[in-house]
């Protein structure tokens, strides 16, 4: 399926316009592709609402394709030219995308480099406004076939960012019979009102950089002895997942995002190329959070990204609790927290 080719044959003309895209944590985590940029398995994600990134891009026509990036006013060549790439795979379909010039200005609203996934709202908030480029100049009124453009450039991007064009629990990737659920973009996915209220406590625990990058990652399971059970198991996940969150059953929801998270990490530990992402604070507040949850009987559950970072998913009825939890029993672990909740998806400012 390609979104792009009716897209192709337009006259580019001067715009500007800024978006503002929400990071999102996967409960299914996509980890591992096939084709070109397609998941192994579907993954489902909480939109967040106050991490987010926002971006302003002017579009001018030129000679050839370029682009200057400022991340907080400060120029970033490197980003720049990992967009040119970008630009330059689509131009593929869509040829007028080689005779203009982008000016970026970029910017989150959580501190840059601590490990919540920027490529996610980065690449969606950069896709929202480029989609948005795309509509001006066919002369369209943004639609929701428009989210849909949105989302498929943003998996392009980066997998992750096809999910962060939509608010609150958001899928992508083929799964049986569900209709909408497909590989090239994100759906939106409605869930039962129990968990309309969710609240995510990300426990920074370490904002160094990545000893691997997800793009390594995913390439590693190309090879990996267990992808092919970890794909079948992600399935399974996803279906409990689904169920659970239709249903309104916490507790099946909050054990599988629980186990999603380990099986990520197992395949990095048991990858023919071994590297560890957790660090030990990871699984001083694994442990805390379970012995907790036990104590208690409080639906608090974790999960990690491709990172030593522990997100705490509990609902918002028992925030209070939770809070003072983090803050007694956590906060050795932590070089910041950050209290979020589910998010109602991107903005155009
Ligand atoms: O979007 P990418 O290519 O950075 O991959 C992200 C993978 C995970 O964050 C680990 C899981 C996910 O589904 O978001």
């Amino acid at each position: 399926m390609n979104l792009l080719s009716s897209f192709d044959g337009l006259d580019v003309k001067e715009f500007k316009t800024k978006w503002q895209a929400p990071s999102n944590i996967a409960f299914v985590k996509y980890w591992g592709k096939k084709g070109h940029q397609l998941p192994s398995n579907p993954s489902l994600s909480l939109t967040l609402s106050d991490c987010k990134t926002e971006t302003e891009i002017f579009f001018k026509p030129a000679k050839s394709l370029s682009v200057e990036l400022f991340l907080d006013n400060e120029s970033k060549p490197n980003f720049a030219k990992k967009i040119h790439e970008f630009l330059l795979k689509l131009s593929a379909d869509v040829s007028w995308l080689n005779h203009i010039h982008l000016t970026i200005h970029t910017h989150n609203t959580f501190p840059h480099g601590t490990g919540i996934a920027s490529s996610a709202s980065g690449m969606a908030a950069l896709c929202l406004g480029i989609a948005d480029y795309f509509y001006f100049l066919k002369n369209k009124e943004l639609d929701e076939d428009f989210f849909q453009l949105a989302s498929f450039l943003s998996r392009l991007a980066s997998g992750s960012a096809s999910r962060s064009v939509y608010g609150g629990f958001v899928s992508w990737g083929e799964f049986e019979t569900e209709e909408g659920m497909c590989d090239f973009y994100a759906s939106p996915f409605k869930a039962h009102e129990s968990f309309q209220n969710m609240k995510d406590s990300v426990i920074i625990v370490s904002s160094q950089e990545k000893v691997v990058s997800s793009r390594q990652g995913h390439s590693l399971m190309g090879e990996h002895p267990y992808a092919q059970a970890r794909f079948i198991e992600a399935f399974k996940n996803f279906k409990r997942t689904i169920d659970g969150l239709r249903s309104g059953d916490w507790k099946s929801v909050g054990e599988v995002l629980e186990n999603e998270a380990l099986q990520l990490h197992a395949m990095m530990l048991t990858s023919p190329e071994s590297y560890t992402l957790f660090k030990p604070e990871s699984l001083s507040i694994i442990e805390r959070v379970r012995r907790f949850r036990n104590e208690t009987g409080t639906q608090v559950y974790f999960t990690l990204d491709a990172g030593p970072n522990v997100h705490l998913i509990y609902p918002g009825s028992i925030e209070s609790e939770v809070k003072e939890f983090i803050a007694k029993e956590l906060t050795p672990f932590a070089e910041l927290i950050i209290h979020d909740s589910i998010g109602k998806g991107p903005v155009k400012c």
